[in-house]
């Protein structure tokens, strides 16, 4: 049977009807891989398939790109809309130099997120369904939330905003870990037509109020504690001093609402401010349980999410409501291969944004069953994970390649043990998942059954942009496959050029799309000036490429000054001003090296204060400042003394130099004699401790 599929496989014309005169991707004439470089989905999974053949996605990706207004409108349509668009269903401006950018989608419509998530599904009859199960830090504490329930909640705590004065427009910091109370946030601020903000909450206070104090919110959203694994965390301690550190500033936050997280923390343990403070428990649950909907302008603002860029300051990445509804319920059905029935657990944390698209709004919208954890994967033990799907019989798990290559380490007896028949469907995304990972996964954890989605996507994409379909064509272990529908990606060289065939470069979209964000918050000159201008006529993603003779995308990571930490972005930049922000660092320079498990891991060259000598409690407290003014996700993995620094006569350092003396590659320095002084390198290399 599976040789029969192979055969009818190979038979399918995959770049027939060529679209390279659209400029788009390229399935080659015909496959030129071995056959043992692939791998193919059952003939079982493809029969079932939403997109079942090569050929099937061909002709839908080419309408996509042909008629990107016929082919989303038609799928908006299935979405309540309070006002129709206007004819014109959407319009750019991706090149700088024909004026400010600017995409628009579904300008002239109204409509509401949350009401399409929860009200759009119970009228359909879905209101018993589950929507949450939620899974609590301790095996034994759970919950669920149907839909009717979950709109319940929703509509309380939309309730209780409006009477404390949120309204449309204002943004809404939410600091909590993955509680119910999170995505509830979520949907009651998107009801009201409030921004919210979620900072995930392994941040820090300093990063927490630089959020606050950039963003401005009404009010912040938190809880008392947090246990991960058997540690408590107090949030509202570290909430406590971004408030006041925000004050400090000019930013002042009038009323913090705290959940009660009783499992971590009692009420009487929690510090509080007599005016500001005030439990959710307290206030949220004596509201209605009805709620009129705010109807927004599709492009309204939906939230605001900060990362990392190449500069200390985080940017405030907009997305608006309208195309980011349609994009992230689209990519979820399609990518995940959503039918009603599925059980979906993604592991990300909603701090994220891939929590926003794919916990909260993608799969909610398909009236999906989600699961939430609030917990650790090796917590009780490394089996947790094979509990939760063997528990909620999970048929859909996203996760990320750190995970998996962190659980691989543990050895497979964890997952075997467990009966995982549920699962159908396994995905990854974060950073590029290395093919010996990308085996196991297949392997062991999907019993060599399942196919693997590798999302290839970013913060600004709002979406997933570069993906298997998994029942459509063979994948290759590592390959983030081919785009999504209306996705156009290209590859160019340095001077911004596009590349054909098989080739490597940097990786841009040439036309905009529905889950694209819109602007960076309050600083649209960034926005162009990060995204748009190093290649005029194409958005950057910052990513290198390269594309294969068959045509396959595979993503090659960051090519600016962005490393990836277990998929989580940090700016070398970020990590040096939180380095020098320490009384007794002079200079630091931060690269990335390669880490067997977080993927890239941070290496840190530090010169002191004039006179101090490094030593062991030094070290400590450098990376302590990190964690500090970052978060503990950001802390490096080595601190480097570095008496001097190699610099340019012009004073530049060459991080070129320091990246091969991190990674240990001593013979590719390269030329060295345009330092101000060569001997810089030698004394680094001799204080190295490898
Ligand atoms: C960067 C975006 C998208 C949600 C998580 C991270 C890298 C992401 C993949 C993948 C190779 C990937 C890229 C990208 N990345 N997914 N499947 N294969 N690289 O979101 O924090 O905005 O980071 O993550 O380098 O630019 P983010």
């Amino acid at each position: 049977d599976r040789l029969r599929h192979v055969d009818s496989m190979a038979q399918l014309p995959y770049g027939a009807g060529r679209i390279s005169h659209l400029n788009a991707v390229i399935l080659g004439e015909s496959l030129e891989s071995e056959e043992n470089d692939l791998v193919f989905p059952s003939h079982e999974f493809s029969s079932q398939a939403l997109v079942s053949s090569p050929e099937q996605y061909r002709k839908m990706y080419e309408r996509s790109i042909e008629d990107p207004a016929g082919f989303w409108s038609e799928i908006a349509s299935q979405f309540y809309w309070k006002e129709k668009w206007d004819l014109e269903v959407y319009s750019e401006n991706i090149d700088v130099r024909k004026g400010s950018i600017k995409f628009e989608w579904f300008k002239g419509a109204s409509t509401n997120i949350s009401y399409n998530a929860l009200d759009r599904n119970i009228e359909a009859g879905n209101g018993g369904k589950v929507a949450i199960y939620w899974e609590g830090n301790e095996p034994d504490d759970d919950g669920q939330l149907t839909y009717l329930e979950l709109l319940e909640r929703v509509c309380q705590l939309a309730n209780y905003l409006k009477h404390v004065g949120v309204r449309k427009g204002d943004a809404v910091i939410i600091y909590l870990p993955m509680l119910m109370e999170l995505p509830i946030a979520m949907l009651a601020c998107a009801r009201i037509g409030a921004v919210h903000s979620v900072v995930f909450a392994g941040f820090s206070s300093e990063s927490l109020s630089q959020r606050i104090i950039d963003c401005k919110p009404k009010l912040v959203i938190t809880c008392n504690a947090v246990k991960r694994g058997s540690k408590a965390i107090h949030l509202k301690d570290i909430v406590d001093s971004a408030l006041r550190e925000s004050a400090k500033n000019g930013v002042t936050v009038d009323l913090c609402l705290t959940v009660e997280n009783k499992s971590a923390m009692k009420r009487g343990d929690t510090k509080w401010k007599q005016g500001r403070d005030i439990w959710w428990q307290d206030v949220v649950p004596h509201f209605p349980t009805k709620c009129d909907v705010e109807w927004v302008d599709a492009e309204d603002p939906l939230f605001l999410l900060y990362t990392s860029g190449s500069t200390g300051k985080p940017k405030g990445v907009l997305h608006t409501t309208g195309g980011y509804m349609v994009y992230t319920a689209t990519t979820f059905k399609y990518a995940f291969d959503y039918k009603p029935s599925d059980i979906y657990w993604c592991t990300a944390d909603c701090g994220w944004i891939t929590g926003h698209s794919y916990i909260t709004y993608g799969p909610l919208l398909n009236g999906a069953t989600v699961v939430v954890f609030e917990g650790a994967p090796n917590y009780p033990d490394c089996g947790r994970c094979w509990d939760i799907v063997d528990k909620y019989k999970v048929t859909i798990f996203y996760t990320a390649p750190t995970l998996v290559r962190s659980l691989m380490r543990e050895g497979d007896e964890y997952v075997t043990r467990h009966d995982r028949k549920s699962i159908r469907v396994l995905a990854s995304v974060g950073e590029p998942i290395n093919p010996s990972a990308w085996r196991w996964f297949y392997n062991v954890v999907g019993n060599s059954r399942c196919p693997i989605s590798d999302t290839w996507w970013q913060t600004e994409t709002g979406g997933l942009m570069i993906t298997p379909l998994p029942g459509a064509w063979p994948q290759k272990p590592g390959s983030a496959t081919f785009p999504f529908f209306g996705v156009q990606p290209v590859i160019v060289d340095e001077k911004g050029n596009e590349i054909e065939g098989e080739c490597s470069g940097y990786l841009c979209i040439k036309k905009s799309w529905p889950g694209a964000f819109r602007t960076l918050y309050g600083d649209h000159e960034r926005y162009q000036t990060t995204y748009f201008k190093p290649f005029a006529g194409y958005y950057f993603t910052g990513d290198g490429c390269s594309r294969d003779k068959d045509g396959y995308f595979w993503l090659t990571g960051r090519v600016d000054d962005v490393i990836n930490v277990s998929g989580h972005r940090i700016g070398t930049v970020e990590v040096e001003s939180a380095l020098v922000s320490h009384p007794q660092c002079a200079e630091a320079a931060v690269v990335g090296i390669e880490h067997e498990i977080k993927g890239q891991g941070i290496y840190a060259f530090v010169t002191l204060v004039e006179g101090v000598p490094f030593s062991e409690e030094i070290r400590k407290s450098l990376i302590l400042s990190v964690r500090n003014q970052i978060g503990a996700f950001a802390a490096p993995d080595k601190i480097h003394w570095a008496p001097a620094l190699p610099k340019t006569r012009s004073g530049k350092i060459m991080r070129r130099i320091l990246r091969k003396i991190a990674s240990r590659q001593l013979d590719e320095l390269g030329d060295t004699s345009t330092l101000a002084d060569p001997s810089v390198v030698d004394q680094l290399i001799a204080l190295a401790d490898f």
